[in-house]
């Protein structure tokens, strides 16, 4: 017999037995016992949505593997393409079948000329890429008419290559309006990551070509993000998806959770906290400031990792190969001061708080030239991996909708008053 708990209603003496099983309880097996009874737990601290075989995280000891690997060493060794495959269909793939991949992305980079005209010029000149970017994805399910048939593997499989294919198109698309600057076709000769860099920064040379420590340092970046298990973004797949809408309309309602600050947005807010700070001088004065309550170390703490962030280590790592080209950042000298001083202090060490891997991903977009509002842009192109991973998993695991429960809180049952006979203050 395993690992067992047995529950007893004291109201009725009656009790269930409920196996542990991947260290969870069943929720449906408590249900028996306490019918009309619901589990309330806000933000999901104390329950799991779903089984998952894509990525496995140990928050206290620090590890993260994509499909068993370990991300250190798909960072040394991988590509974002390659991780993207595994991520969605299970396993590394071979030279055939990594070609092959390789070549219907490239193959699909470019996007419709009105996505563009109609879409992304439509906006506001001042308009955030990331309200951009949520937009025009949601907008490419209106130009494939097929993108509904989600139970044809052949079909779901073409809009994922679609879908990834294009997130570095519209990202440097949203870039280059926003700064006012000509949209840049892909360049099919380079890689996944070489192009998106010639997108973002081509001006009137014939063909672009950024130095290599660059595209690499990208490509672990994007290895980096590409999948985080259930997330708050990857959340929003998953219940957008349950309903079975359609990919492009599920990964625009991941992209819109990613770009809360809570969220995607903590790189920015970190390196606002690190210019604001200023100097190493004042590094103390800011730690006091915090452990009064005043605010928060941004790119500090994380909900799952008690431990240091595995993926802060390489960012933190690929941080100095990126300086070597481009100069170091002058805020890494006061983020390695403010990280010492945090990790000698006992109120970050009591509390578990560790840098996360949003604390030193800015100091390297930044070095790279990326404006802050493209941060999360960053996050969100190699997410969509992850996002559409998720997306097919729970379409093969066939699971119900995801409807949670309420506690009600609200007004008893009353009766309509007219408006003339409503209290004026
Ligand atoms: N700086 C100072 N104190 C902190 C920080 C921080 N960054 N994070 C948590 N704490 C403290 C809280 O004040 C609280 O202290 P208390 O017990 O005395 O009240 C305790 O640590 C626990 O904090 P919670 O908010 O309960 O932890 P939770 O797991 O809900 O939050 C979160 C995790 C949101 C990431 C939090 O650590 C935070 O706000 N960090 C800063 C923002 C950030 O870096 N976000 C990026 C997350 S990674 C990602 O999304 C890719």
């Amino acid at each position: 017999m395993g690992e067992s708990i047995t529950v007893t209603d004291n109201r009725t003496g009656a009790s269930v037995e409920i196996p542990i099983e991947f260290g969870g309880v069943s929720a449906a097996e408590f249900s028996k016992l306490l019918p009309g009874v619901w589990f309330y737990d806000p933000g999901f601290t104390s329950t799991a949505a779903c089984e998952s075989s894509i990525t496995f995280v140990d928050g206290d000891a620090g590890i993260l593997r994509y499909r068993g690997y370990p991300i250190e060493q798909l960072a040394e060794h991988s590509t974002y393409l390659e991780v993207a495959y595994l991520l969605l269909y299970g396993e590394l793939p071979n030279s055939t079948q990594f070609e092959t991949w390789e070549r219907d992305i490239t193959y699909h980079t470019f996007i419709h000329e009105n996505v563009r005209k109609r879409f992304l010029e439509g906006f506001h000149y001042d308009a955030h890429p990331m309200g951009m970017l949520v937009s025009a994805i949601a907008a490419l399910s209106t130009f494939y008419s097929d993108a509904k048939q989600i139970d044809s593997p052949e079909v779901l499989d073409r809009q994922i290559v679609r879908l990834i294919a294009k997130m570095p198109t519209l990202a440097a698309a949203a870039h280059r309006f926003s700064v006012g600057m000509p949209f840049v076709y892909p360049d099919n000769e380079l890689s996944y990551t070489a192009n998106f860099l010639s997108m973002m920064w081509k001006v009137a040379e014939p063909h672009y070509q950024a130095d290599p420590a660059l595209v690499r340092a990208l490509e672990v970046l994007f290895i980096l993000h590409a999948d985080h298990e259930q997330n708050c973004g990857t959340t929003a797949m998953r219940v957008a998806a349950s309903a079975h809408s359609d990919p492009y309309s599920a990964t625009a309602a991941a992209t819109a959770a990613l770009y809360g600050p809570r969220h995607g947005g903590a790189n920015e807010a970190a390196i606002k906290m690190l210019t604001e700070i200023g100097s190493i001088e004042n590094v103390p004065a800011f730690i006091e400031q915090v452990k009064q309550g005043h605010g928060r170390l941004q790119g500090f703490g994380h909900r799952v990792y008690k431990s240091y962030d595995p993926r802060a280590t390489i960012v933190k790592k690929a941080a100095y190969d990126v300086f070597e080209v481009t100069g170091k950042n002058p805020l890494i000298d006061i983020a390695l001061a403010l990280e010492e001083a945090a990790l000698s202090d006992p109120y970050f060490i009591d509390r578990k708080l560790y840098p996360n891997i949003d604390f030193y991903t800015g100091l390297i977009y930044q070095a790279m030239g990326f404006p802050m509002e493209m941060f999360t842009v960053l996050f969100a192109i190699p997410r969509t991996a992850g996002w559409l991973a998720h997306f097919k998993e729970l379409l093969d695991q066939d699971l119900k909708i995801a409807r949670p429960r309420q506690l009600y809180v609200g007004a008893e049952r009353r009766e309509y008053v007219a408006m003339q006979e409503r209290p004026t203050t």
